[in-house]
């Protein structure tokens, strides 16, 4: 038969948070890499933040402290500046048992970087971050797809998500290309209240919604399918989670370790 689709309610997706970010320093291209090549998961996870000059980039924090061997906040600096930072050293210190030499010295990719090197053979499920920082990512970001022809007509329904914790990031993207997919994240809390009529409204815009894994029961699950929605929680990276979450009928996860999540669908 036919393949399911990346939006199919029936298909389970394997998404790479943040890439391959259990083995290798999270977004960067080994860590893109190896989930895209060796664990062949679903989809690159991507983190946005927005330099000085306007640039988008992948990383998870606002400021460069965690994961370069720089300081400071992303919006104050250029992508020159970005570029002189070793982005890949801290998890070697971090992560000794994952430590490799080559992760040293491995630079902060951008958007553009990102779709340069796997075009359309792989599938993106990109975050606006601190949108409120950032006025105009949305149109950044959207004129970035376009020039790598991933606007939602020329691509494959669900071969680009949009996902973000602030709605008005999502309407923002909806606006400018109406037909990509969006995913409206949810933190615990807001899952743990969350009501049938707020599904509804989320209903509205997004074809899906994410929140964190700790906050989902037998019983939320069932109202957010329920719903029409598609269900991806973040981020699961321990194996009777993984069969757990998929016990309750998530249609995909975020996971840090993508190989892990295969296997867990290998024995199911
Ligand atoms: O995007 C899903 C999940 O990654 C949201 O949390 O903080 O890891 O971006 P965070
Ligand atoms: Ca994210």
């Amino acid at each position: 038969g036919k393949a399911k689709g990346l939006l199919d309610p029936n298909r389970v997706v394997n998404i790479a948070h943040r890439g391959a970010s259990g083995y290798a320093p999270e977004h960067t291209m080994l860590a893109y890499d190896m989930s895209h090549k060796k664990f062949k998961a679903d989809y690159i996870e991507i983190d946005l933040q927005m330099t000085k000059d306007g640039q988008l980039i992948a990383m998870h924090d606002e400021t460069v402290d965690r994961t370069t061997n720089g300081t400071g906040a992303v919006k104050d600096k250029t992508l020159a500046q970005i570029k002189r930072l070793d982005a890949g050293s801290w998890f070697n210190e971090t992560y000794p048992a994952y430590a490799n030499a080559k992760y040293k010295g491995l630079k902060v990719p951008t958007l553009n970087e990102i779709f340069d090197r796997y075009g359309k053979q792989a599938n993106y499920y990109i975050e606006t971050k601190s949108p409120e920082v950032y006025p105009g990512m949305e149109k950044k970001l959207l004129d970035t797809l376009r020039r790598h022809g991933l606007s939602s007509n020329r691509i494959k329904p669900g071969q680009v998500m949009i996902q973000s914790f602030s709605r008005d990031s999502l309407l923002k993207v909806k606006q400018l290309d109406p037909k990509l997919p969006l995913v409206q994240l949810l933190e615990a809390p807001q899952m743990t209240d969350v009501t049938n009529q707020e599904l509804k409204t989320i209903k509205s815009y997004a074809v899906g919604v994410g929140p964190s894994f700790k906050s989902l029961t037998r019983q939320n699950t069932k109202q957010i399918r329920n719903a029409g929605l598609l269900l991806h929680p973040y981020t699961v990276n321990e194996k009777v989670d993984m069969q757990r979450m998929l016990d309750y009928g998530v249609t995909g996860v975020f996971t840090n370790f993508a190989d892990r999540f295969n296997e867990v669908l290998k024995h199911t």
